[in-house]
């Protein structure tokens, strides 16, 4: 970290008051795993859902934000890891406005999604594996991207040569290959209910 001379400047609005004033909590949900597991197809249709029970949302999206605030980076380690690093902070920022944020990344290594937890407190940060084996993912391509791998037009892709680490104790797994995209939205709506959270 750079040498700084900076100091916190705490204002007179905290997080506690916007709950209040939004009648509910707000919590960040991870939804992490292979381009084509269907994160960003759960994570839209799980806002929807949460916006029509009244629920101030906001959802972030790794192919949207590699649009914009982080088109400077690459999928190298290190940039992936940075990419995790941004949203991380920009997912603390929505849930301190007492927004409930919905962020689909592929996050494929441990520690980085490890670091972002670590900005949340316990109940705020709810880690959703979205799962799908590579074999599903490739059969369903729903960008093209598997078959740009196959050609060799695209190196270092997720689940094939670069890795993807399983997480190990996610809030909740989405079998995605198992049940459909409703009944996946319905078991974390339902989780969002028993916790309290909505
Ligand atoms: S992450 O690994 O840094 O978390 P992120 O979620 O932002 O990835 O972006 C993933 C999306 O970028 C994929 O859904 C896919 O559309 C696209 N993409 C392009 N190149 C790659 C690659 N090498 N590996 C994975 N996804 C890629």
């Amino acid at each position: 970290m750079m040498e700084k001379n900076i100091k916190w400047h705490e204002g007179k609005v905290v997080k506690a008051n916007r709950h209040k004033l939004h009648g509910h909590k707000s919590t960040l949900l991870w939804f992490t795993g292979l381009s084509g597991s269907g994160k960003s197809t759960i994570a839209v249709e799980v806002e929807k859902v949460l916006h029509e029970h009244g629920i101030h949302t906001y959802r972030l999206d790794g192919d949207n934000i590699r649009h914009g605030l982080n088109q400077d980076l690459s999928f190298s380690k290190e940039d992936r890891k940075e990419n995790i690093r941004r949203v991380g902070e920009v997912s603390k920022l929505f849930v301190d406005a007492g927004v409930l944020t919905l962020a689909a990344f592929i996050s494929p290594f441990k520690e980085d999604r490890a670091f972002v937890r670590s900005l949340f407190q316990q109940q705020e940060f709810i880690e959703i594996y979205v799962h799908a084996n590579v074999q599903t993912c490739i059969n369903r391509d729903p960008k093209g991207l598997y078959e740009k791998v196959d050609k060799g037009e695209i190196k270092g892709f997720t689940g094939i040569d670069s890795p993807y680490e399983i997480p190990e104790s996610p809030e909740i797994i989405v079998d995605t290959e198992g049940q459909s995209i409703e009944k996946s939205v319905e078991q974390i709506v339902q989780y969002l209910k028993n916790n309290k959270l909505i």
